[in-house]
């Protein structure tokens, strides 16, 4: 392209993410470990079936990824739980699992059954096929992260995600969730190299596919490695936190003079947060095994923690609630210079009663306020 046209573009797409100046930027100087006037929430799954406003968008669409793959619907059913709680970030209303559906694995949502793949990639003959996908195909995601932006109109800021390309290459080798992830271990302990291969060109994906949500408009991005606490010590290293690892030195940290915060959560890598710190990221996710406050001394304040609130927690009366949201906020400790992002330690249950929501959000906001005075 000519150096004219470069600019141009550069110029359209930098207009493309203007909005007006962030109103609460809370959670972003939160993860970059500044001082904050109170603790930051949102909640992973913020947006979904315990919300029967969610339900409701659901069944126009038709069906989740009728849903997900609409940037309209996308971008209402983001901005849901924003206006039922005073939450601090938006997170785009997606799936960890749409690279592999434009890896052409076919991708469906079987009712009450969860994710299923057409085809699963089970033979080096499948895995010979496998290649980074044109970004084309992910578009909706782009123009949904861009949509979200413009409504989100600088009233929070907007989280983009991916899966680890562990925690996706589970789904791409299973086919679908499983338990005890049999058929993708089998591959580790006996064709390792097929394995890495899968992972190598979904961490290549993964990156591209990020740096194109933050370019859209995303203000920091997570990624999501649900199953890593299902490997082994010393294979976790070396099949998902390497993997996280190519990702995060491939990533914008910085894109239109703001910095990208980057947040990696390993459920059940609690184990191993002096080798997460490694990564590069800025912020690690953490879940309710952890105490916060031990958690921060062994990552020496590095990075900022982001959690840990059990989300079964939320089944308790709305007194057990706010007790419990005190508990994580006085485990953390005093804030200092920040560096705590409070959520739930996994996604939030859909039989979860919204009115302990705004009980958890509220106490967060009113007692970690006593805090920081
Ligand atoms: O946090 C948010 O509000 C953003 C949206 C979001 C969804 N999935 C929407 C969704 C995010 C961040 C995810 C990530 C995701 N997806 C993960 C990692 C986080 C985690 O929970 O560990 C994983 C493992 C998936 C894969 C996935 N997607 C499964 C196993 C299922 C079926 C199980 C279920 O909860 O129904 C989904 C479907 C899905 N993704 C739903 C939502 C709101 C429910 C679908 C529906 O409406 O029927």
């Amino acid at each position: 392209m000519p150096e004219s046209v470069k600019i141009l573009d550069s110029l359209l797409k930098g207009i493309a993410v203007v909005d007006a100046t962030l109103q609460n930027d809370t959670f972003l100087r939160a993860l970059q470990r500044q001082p904050v006037s109170y603790t930051p929430v949102w909640l992973m799954r913020q947006a979904g079936r315990y919300l029967a406003e969610y339900k409701q968008t659901r069944s126009t669409a038709g069906s989740f990824l009728g849903l997900a793959k609409n940037p309209d619907f996308a971008t209402e059913v983001t901005i849901q739980p924003l206006d039922r709680f005073p939450l601090d970030a938006a997170i785009l209303f997606s799936d960890i699992l749409m690279i592999p559906d434009a890896m052409g694995l076919g991708l469906d949502f079987v009712n009450g059954e969860g994710p299923r793949f057409a085809r699963p990639l089970r033979t080096e003959a499948d895995i010979n096929k496998l290649a980074v996908p044109d970004m084309n195909e992910l578009r909706y995601v782009f123009d949904a992260v861009a949509q979200i932006r413009r409504t989100l109109n600088g009233r929070a800021p907007l989280i983009g995600f991916a899966g680890s390309p562990w925690t996706v290459g589970c789904y791409m080798v299973e086919g679908q969730s499983s338990a005890d992830y049999r058929t993708i271990k089998t591959m580790l302990y006996t064709q390792p190299e097929l394995l890495h291969r899968i992972l190598d060109i979904t961490a290549q994906t993964t990156t591209q596919y990020l740096n194109e949500q933050i370019k859209a408009g995303a203000q920091a991005v997570m990624i999501f490695d649900s199953w890593g606490g299902a490997l082994a010590d010393g294979l976790y290293q070396q099949f998902s936190l390497a993997y996280m690892k190519q990702v995060c030195d491939g990533l914008l940290r910085e894109f239109n003079g703001q910095k990208i915060p980057v947040i990696v959560f390993t459920k059940g890598g609690g184990l191993w947060l002096e080798d997460i710190v490694t990564s590069g990221c800025d912020a690690i996710g953490l879940d309710w095994t952890v105490n916060l406050g031990k958690a921060r001394a062994r990552v020496n304040d590095k990075v900022a923690l982001q959690g840990n609130l059990d989300p079964m927690s939320l089944f308790g009366s709305e007194a057990s609630v706010r007790q419990e949201v005190r508990r994580v906020i006085d485990d953390f400790g005093p804030v200092g210079k920040g560096g705590h992002v409070f959520n739930l330690g996994h996604g939030i249950s859909q039989f979860t009663n919204p009115e302990r929501v705004a009980a958890l959000v509220d106490e967060v906001h009113t007692y970690s306020r006593k805090m920081h005075v």
